[in-house]
């Protein structure tokens, strides 16, 4: 129930036209503008920085102070006390699991990871080159080819059944498309593994011999998959709700999000991060980079700086940072030349007047592909990664959307084009 009112007087219009404004739990207030198109007007906010597209419990962000929730609990403490599945949980329930009800749904994920047989045969279509992006939007969008038994999206049961086989099937997936870009046979999934120990052991292992995966990395990986989990009505969120929002059936939209995910100011990010520190190469050449970056003409952006939302540090960013000090320090690496290069990078960004004046510090993007390179993931895998991690956030905002009436997503526009003509005799 609106207990405010907003009042839109327009040049033209002979009336104040009232408009309800709601406020949430938390952030800022919203003004329902639906009644304008009955007085034939329009918002007009390209690139969705003002609109509010939808109201949801699940995240929320406060992009000045840095704050990042996921079900009210902030991300710090997640991060220090909780894992990637626990928090699959929380995202697609509203609240942490019992001891009894987290283990149910470990092992429900976990006896679900293999992916029908026939899809080894999607990967055979494909060079060995190909983008692992490419391979992964194929193949997401072709499971709902095999499960025509859970696909009535008006149906919660099978909504969750859908959300079981995709959290357990990604890492499946991804580890199947780095496994086919080297020549190497598929591993099967281990029901006796955690998580990202057995997503490590399907990466790494071989039939040839036993893989142990290390817990310092294990632990590692966990801790990216969780960072990644959610964030909001992001673009490849927004864009599983806008697809959702046709009865799309749920692996459709999930291929739609890691679609748009895919691009590099989204969750490719993180690729063309690793691009750009091994493009500087060397500390040296960092006040030149930092001078394409603020040059209008040039566009070279400081990739994994900078956010819609995060006027302030990406919490995130700072846990990765912290993870990819113990990480290097287990691995003896401390010394790795591309994490001596970000660091200096960030120290002069934050202290040059054109960042400060934006608001443009690191993002969750800035650090996580350090980490991965050194675990040994290749830089093409680190957008499918996020994709994997991303994939709770997708089905969770996806099965909120359906879990309430809602109307298909239309946006219209500003028409700048031709009047009507007559098309010529
Ligand atoms: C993710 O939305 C989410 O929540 C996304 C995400 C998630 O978890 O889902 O957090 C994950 O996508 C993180 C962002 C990863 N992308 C990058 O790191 C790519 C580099 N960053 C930029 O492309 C940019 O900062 C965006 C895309 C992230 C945000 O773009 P906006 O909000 O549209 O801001 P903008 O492009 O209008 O920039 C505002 C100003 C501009 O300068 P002026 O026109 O005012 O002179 O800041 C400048 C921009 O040129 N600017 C940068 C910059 N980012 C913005 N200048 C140099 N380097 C940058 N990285």
């Amino acid at each position: 129930m609106a207990d405010k009112k907003a009042r839109l007087s327009v040049d033209g219009l002979d009336e104040t036209i009232e408009l309800p404004v709601y406020s949430g739990t938390l952030g800022p207030d919203v003004i329902d503008v639906r009644a304008l198109s009955g007085k034939g007007l329009f918002t007009y906010d390209p690139g969705f920085v003002s609109t509010a597209a939808c109201d949801s419990s699940i995240t929320y962000i406060d992009g000045d102070k840095g704050i990042l929730l996921h079900r009210g609990y902030p991300i710090e403490q997640l991060a220090e006390q909780s894992d990637y599945l626990e928090v699959c949980y929380l995202l697609l329930n509203g609240e942490l699991p019992s001891p009894a009800e987290k283990a149910e749904f470990v092992n429900t994920v976990m006896r679900h990871t293999m992916v029908h047989e026939q899809i080894t045969y999607f990967f055979r279509g494909f060079r060995r080159d190909a983008h692992p992006m490419a391979i992964m939007v194929a193949c997401v969008g072709a499971l709902s080819a095999f499960y025509h038994d859970s696909l009535d999206i008006n149906d919660a049961h099978h909504r969750e059944v859908c959300a079981f086989r995709l959290i357990a099937k990604m890492p499946t997936l991804a580890a199947m498309c780095f496994k086919y870009s080297i020549g190497q046979p598929f591993m099967y999934p281990r029901n006796d593994l955690g998580y990202a120990e057995n997503f490590l052991r399907m990466m790494f292992g071989t039939p040839c011999e036993e893989y142990q995966a290390n817990p310092v990395l294990a632990r590692a990986m966990d801790l990216i998959f969780l960072l990644h989990a959610d964030h909001e009505q992001n673009a490849s969120t927004s864009t599983v709700r806008l697809a959702g929002s046709s009865g799309a059936n749920p692996f459709a939209c999930i291929a739609s999000g890691i679609a748009a995910l895919w691009g590099p100011a989204h969750g490719g990010a993180n690729e063309a991060v690793l691009a750009m520190l091994q493009e500087i190469g060397d500390e040296s050449h960092i006040p030149e980079f930092i001078r394409r970056a603020k040059d209008p003409e040039d566009p070279f952006r400081l990739m994994g700086f900078g956010h819609r939302v995060y006027h302030n540090f990406d919490p995130r960013a700072k846990v990765m940072k912290a993870a990819c000090d113990d990480v290097l320090a287990e691995l003896g690496v401390e010394d790795e030349p591309l994490l001596k290069i970000a660091k200096q990078l960030e120290q002069i960004a934050l202290e040059d007047d054109y960042f400060i004046q934006r608001k443009l510090y690191p993002n969750v993007d800035f650090y996580s592909g350090i980490i991965m390179k050194a675990i040994g993931i290749p830089t093409s895998m680190f957008t499918v990664i996020f994709a994997l991690s991303r994939t709770i956030g997708w089905i969770s905002h996806w099965n909120e959307f359906h879990s309430s009436p809602n109307r298909i997503g239309r946006p219209r526009q500003l028409y700048t084009g031709e009047r009507q003509r007559d098309y010529p005799d």
